[in-house]
């Protein structure tokens, strides 16, 4: 399309997230999803500073990545519209076998999710979960679960509208200021 006659970003968004794609990611989508990555970075370092490290932004290994698309265990997925990558979600197989207190289990953990600001609120990440969903239960998983930074409210109602409830709480005290 002749640059100068794009429509505007809002529609432009609307015309083509009917062309989404949701598919695995594959060895040329590293750089995409490192970028993605990044961006969910660099919101953790504004906000939890404590944990994570200011720029320069660490980038994800690409034998990390590498190792990640070839895992039977592991899903590493990309949204992609009009061939650009908008949105990735990595997820894992958790499992335990269980002790004499607690049942064995068998559940996808969500590690990694993001998609482009340019398409949030759009449906990118939904249909991300969904496809998440329906690898799990090929592989007869009943359970998702994700761990959410208390901050980050936008994914947490994200995720409240696709069905997840709070599962754990986890709680801080801080006791002593920090000498590093
Ligand atoms: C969380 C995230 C993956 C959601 O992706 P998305 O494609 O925008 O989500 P969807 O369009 O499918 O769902 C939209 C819903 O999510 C919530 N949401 C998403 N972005 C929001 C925002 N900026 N402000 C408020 N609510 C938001 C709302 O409930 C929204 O529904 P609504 O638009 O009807 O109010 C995306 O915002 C993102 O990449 N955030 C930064 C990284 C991140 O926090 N990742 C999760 C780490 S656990």
């Amino acid at each position: 399309m002749d640059a100068l006659k794009r429509p505007p970003a809002e529609q432009y968004n609307k015309m083509t997230i009917e062309n989404i794609k949701i598919r695995k990611a594959v060895e040329t989508d590293f750089q995409s999803v490192d970028f993605l990555y990044q961006q969910n970075y660099k919101l953790y370092s504004k906000n939890i500073s404590n944990d994570y490290k200011n720029p320069p932004i660490p980038t994800l290994p690409k034998g990390t990545f590498l190792n990640i698309t070839e895992d039977k265990n592991a899903l590493l997925l990309v949204a992609e519209i009009d061939e650009k990558v908008v949105g990735i979600l990595y997820a894992i197989i958790e499992k335990d076998d269980g002790d004499d207190w607690t049942h064995p289990y068998n559940r996808v953990s969500v590690e990694e999710m993001s998609v482009s600001k340019d398409f949030s609120r759009q449906g990118v990440g939904t249909m991300l979960i969904e496809n998440t969903q329906n690898w799990a239960k090929k592989k007869g998983i009943n359970n998702l679960i994700v761990l959410v930074h208390a901050f980050n409210k936008n994914a947490i109602n994200f995720y409240l509208k696709n069905d997840f409830r709070d599962y754990s709480i986890k709680m801080v005290k801080k006791i002593q200021e920090k000498t590093h």
